[in-house]
């Protein structure tokens, strides 16, 4: 009481303006944050060939390195080889065959340009789970198309060869699997990742704007917490 009547109008206004430029500056962080995401406008799958469907979809291309569809199992042991490399317990080989064999569309490897052999130093392996949607189906008995389902796309596995780290291989490899389960009509995209993973986190959060929706205590075989993220495409 005896502070507020002490403030003279002048001084009032002066502390205001100090008030208001200070929340500026905040919303200026944040709006400088939010802008480092990669923001990913509605899909549209134009063009034939897949350096125009990518250029109309506003994913960026990388110097150097070329990004190309697993086609067959001769590319199993180069997934597995990069995939390894960094997990913290090991996949079967049922696993990746469960992946690749469903959804090869779904596995894109990144290759170094110049190289002879094409091996790559970079992978995303993903799939889609189609669920039953109840609240459509509750408004409508006779439906027995797609159109009562949920999906949801998962990213299983992203690797990139630590030379190779930091040039924004990760961000596009994940970019492009994210926009082709979009156009195989998912919704969103989920995937887990262990909470100590910095590196992924920023990633996904900052980058690619996934959000934290649950926290796995324990997930791991070593025992470390895992977070689920979420994706909303819609
Ligand atoms: C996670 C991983 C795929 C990232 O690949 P990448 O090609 O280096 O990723 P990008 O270059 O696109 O990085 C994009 C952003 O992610 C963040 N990031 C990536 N790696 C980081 C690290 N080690 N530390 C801090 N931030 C990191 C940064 O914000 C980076 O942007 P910046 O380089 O402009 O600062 C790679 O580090 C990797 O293979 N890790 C081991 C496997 C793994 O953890 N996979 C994810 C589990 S699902």
């Amino acid at each position: 009481m005896v502070l507020a009547a002490a403030v003279r109008p002048a001084d009032q206004q002066s502390s205001n303006e100090g008030l208001i430029s200070h929340q500026r500056k905040i919303i200026k962080q944040q709006i400088c944050q939010r802008s480092k995401q990669i923001k990913l406008p509605p899909s549209t799958y134009h063009g034939d060939t897949m350096e125009e469907v990518n250029e109309a979809n506003n994913i960026p291309e990388i110097e150097g390195i070329d990004f190309v569809d697993y086609v067959n199992e001769e590319q199993l042991d180069d997934v597995m080889h990069l995939v390894q490399k960094d997990l913290s317990e090991p996949y079967s080989v049922f696993t990746y065959r469960y992946f690749l064999h469903r959804w090869p569309q779904l596995c894109i490897l990144a290759v170094p340009s110049d190289s002879g052999d094409r091996r790559p130093i970079g992978c995303v392996v993903c799939k889609i789970d189609a669920k039953r949607d109840d609240d459509a189906a509750e408004n409508n008995n006779d439906a027995t198309d797609g159109s009562m389902k949920v999906y949801t796309g998962y990213i299983g596995m992203l690797a990139v060869e630590k030379e190779y780290r930091r040039s924004g291989i990760g961000t596009s490899l994940a970019l492009r699997a994210i926009r082709r389960m979009q156009q195989m009509g998912c919704q969103s995209i989920q995937l887990e990742t262990e909470v100590t993973n910095k590196g992924a986190m920023r990633l996904y959060e900052d980058r690619l704007g996934f959000i934290r929706e649950e926290l796995l205590v324990k997930y791991y075989l070593n025992w470390n917490n895992a977070y689920r993220l979420r994706l909303w495409l819609k």
